[in-house]
């Protein structure tokens, strides 16, 4: 087979991904604008996983109780029906596709640009923190999701204390020994819950791409003591910080996307391919150093199959993230699998789908046909719409 060791089986804690293809999360705009599930985002879920993907993080779910309009939530137990239900029509398309959920807890942002910053946090807001992911993490699995990732990416609460710009002067900031506190007091409090039989895995910024922020050489201490506390796998994303986001507009929130940092995490159509596999091999290479073999999710602008393949051979990752190529086109894994990738509807990279979130739209493909919510099965080049990538841009 010519993409054998993208096909191969991998062990994450106690099961089995099918195939090393993750959907990594996405939230979608299609949750009820108080974060319950609809028909449209099972049918979107349903969709992906017929394309053979081995395993699908649901897209962040909300953790605490404050408004967030249109975001799934998990942060009470009326959510859990929904989530089963969700859980359920994923598996009836997919039996074999193993699936998780991000569980998140963002900081606040409101129309006057008035943004919530770690220093914010009272000391008796730490225990809180702890128990909404352990009862998210709890709900998440009585709606039988297989396993749990714990959002430490991007511009949210975890990934604000991790980084380096968190300016606590407190045990929970400044130094990378406090800065991990909340962090670590999460992911324990996850585990309590959640026991050891289902894998906890951690989504981090291995760069944060802003001044002062993030870069490998604390990102690998994080996943060092990560994989020493028995997170179960570790997935590498970028960027996506508040610090250099552009000044709002009068009357809107800021926007995390708009800075260097935000250009990152979905790398546009004008970054490399791979963009980020420069950071997941690092901290694969510090986590393996240090004794550990957690498997390490690469993901940002990984579109071809022959390009994951090669990642997966020289060992620079162990999962390839997959997140807008398959919302493009879901078929990619079938497809590369019997080896007709020349039929795959590619990814352009023009971030429709990511401004689309920004806007509070529901996230669709420009190369989808008009008005769908998903693309038709089977989706060809043939029915793709032409790309929306400025007419100068040239790829490859
Ligand atoms: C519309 C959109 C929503 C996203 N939502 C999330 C999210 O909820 N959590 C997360 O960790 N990453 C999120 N991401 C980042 C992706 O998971 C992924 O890391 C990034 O797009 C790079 O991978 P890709 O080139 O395969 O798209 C989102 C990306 C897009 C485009």
């Amino acid at each position: 087979m010519k993409f054998e060791k993208m096909f191969s089986e991998i062990a994450v804690g106690g099961i089995t991904f099918p195939n090393r293809i993750m959907r990594t999360s996405m939230v979608s705009g299609l949750a009820t604008e108080d974060g319950h599930v609809t028909e449209e985002l099972k049918a979107r879920y349903q969709r992906e996983a017929k394309g053979g993907v081995g395993s699908i993080v649901v897209e962040a779910a909300v953790v605490l109780p404050s408004r967030s309009s249109y975001n799934l939530r998990i942060s009470d137990d009326s959510f859990t029906p929904g989530l089963k239900e969700l859980v359920d029509a994923i598996r009836e398309a997919n039996p074999q596709s193993k699936l998780g959920i991000q569980i998140m807890h963002f900081l606040k942002i409101s129309r006057s640009g008035w943004r919530q910053k770690v220093t914010d946090f009272k000391p008796e807001d730490f225990a809180v923190i702890v128990e909404q992911h352990a009862e998210a993490a709890r709900r998440a699995i009585s709606a039988g999701f297989d396993f749990i990732e714990l959002h430490m990416a991007h511009a949210y609460t975890l990934s604000s204390f991790l980084s380096s710009t968190n300016e606590r002067k407190d045990e929970y900031g400044g130094k990378m020994r406090n800065r991990m506190r909340l962090p670590i007091e999460v992911y324990k409090g996850v585990r309590d819950a959640v026991g050891n039989e289902v894998p906890v895995g951690v989504r981090i910024n291995a760069e944060d791409f802003t001044v002062p922020g993030t870069t490998l050489l604390q990102s690998t201490r994080i996943a060092r003591k990560l994989a020493e506390l028995g997170a179960e796998y570790l997935s590498v994303s970028a960027g996506s910080r508040f610090e250099d986001a552009h000044p709002p507009p009068p009357n809107t929130p800021p926007d995390p996307m708009s800075g260097y940092s935000g250009h990152r995490m979905s790398p546009w159509w004008w970054f490399p391919d791979a963009a980020h596999l420069h950071l997941a091999e690092g901290i694969k290479k510090a986590v393996h150093a240090a004794g550990y073999h957690t498997p390490v999710v690469a993901a940002g602008k990984i579109h071809t199959p022959k390009l994951a393949e090669e990642i997966l051979r020289q060992g620079k990752a162990d999962i390839i993230g997959l997140c807008r190529p398959l919302l493009c086109d879901p078929d990619w894994p079938i497809k590369a699998k019997e080896e007709k990738e020349n039929e795959i509807v590619p990814c352009t990279s023009c971030n429709w789908c990511l401004e689309a979130d920004s806007r509070m739209e529901k996230v669709t493909c420009s190369r989808w046909p008009e008005g769908a919510l998903v693309p038709p099965m089977p989706f060809t080049n043939k029915q793709a719409r032409p790309s929306e990538l400025p007419k100068d841009a040239t790829l490859g």
